[in-house]
């Protein structure tokens, strides 16, 4: 099944379901909201690839430096899709140790996601998360959630980490970012990371093979390809590289030689 096709693809949790992308996501950074069959698959992708959680880690500390960037910009609204369960490391966290009244709206597709995230999030306040499809902004950009974080003269920050390898060419990934563009004010920043087999081919195809078993589809792209996601945005530097690259900061994990090219990250401000 190619879930990306499928709007609710929660069953009743039975042995035979499929392990959830956010579940398996929170079991490599160490968290405890997952489930056997989340942790199950995660420990068969890391007897294959074991890098598979530190790429996980990787991800979140450029999510951490880009985030950073976008607080010390001044932007005060953040819209995470495809945010998995906010767990440690938020995004809310981040931005406010920079912008104290920064408001965050997370989104997921997986309702077990979007259950734990409010639960953890309750009586925070500016910030919600609620369930809802990258594929389909006009419903997204719908919901009051996100009507009352988009504000026409107010930039925001679009933080599409670790998703729009989940999203196929047939779903239009290119259009669908245009389509957020066009909803964010001039001075917005959009933050992308996406799984590339370009600097690691045998790994990260193993990587997709055990995913399409766990009934879950993933696309890689090449750096062009992520690069022409910044279409009306102006690129900063370094441009598209692997996550670490990415503005180092001090501290940061460089990544061993495999999980440091299984992923590019990018930041991009929007000019007009
Ligand atoms: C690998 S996690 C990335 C989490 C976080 N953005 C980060 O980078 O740390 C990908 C998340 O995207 C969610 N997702 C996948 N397809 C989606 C879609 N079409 N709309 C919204 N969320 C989606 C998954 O449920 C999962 O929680």
């Amino acid at each position: 099944m190619d879930r990306t096709t499928d709007p609710d693809p929660d069953p009743a949790p039975t042995a035979s379901r499929r392990a959830r992308v956010a579940g398996v996501y929170d079991y490599y950074l160490g968290g405890d909201l997952n489930d056997d069959v989340d942790r199950e698959f995660a420990l068969r992708m890391m007897a294959s690839v074991p890098e598979a959680p530190e790429v996980a880690r990787l991800n979140r500390a450029f999510l951490a430096r880009a985030v950073r960037h976008c607080a010390r910009a001044g932007i005060r609204r953040y819209l995470d899709i495809g945010s998995a369960i906010p767990r440690v490391g938020t995004v809310h966290e981040i931005a406010r140790a920079v912008v104290p009244d920064a408001r965050v709206v997370y989104v997921d597709i997986e309702q077990e996601a979007v259950a734990h995230g409010r639960a953890l999030l309750d009586g925070t306040p500016g910030v919600a998360m609620i369930e809802g499809d990258l594929r389909r902004p006009d419903d997204l950009l719908a919901r009051p959630e996100v009507r009352r974080l988009l504000d026409p003269g107010e930039p925001v920050a679009l933080l599409l980490l670790g998703v729009l390898h989940y999203v196929s060419d047939a779903d239009g990934p290119g259009a669908l970012v245009t389509r957020y563009r066009e909803a964010v004010a001039p001075g917005s920043i959009l933050v992308v990371s996406h799984g590339t087999d370009d600097g690691a081919p045998q790994p990260v195809r193993s990587m997709v093979d055990i995913t399409e078993e766990g009934q879950t589809t993933a696309y890689m792209r090449t750096r062009a390809e992520v690069t022409a996601f910044f279409a009306g945005f102006n690129l900063l530097d370094p441009g598209v590289v692997f996550l670490p690259r990415w503005r180092p900061e001090p501290g940061d994990e460089p990544g061993s030689p495999r999980a440091a090219v299984m992923a590019y990250g990018g930041v991009g401000h929007r000019a007009t």
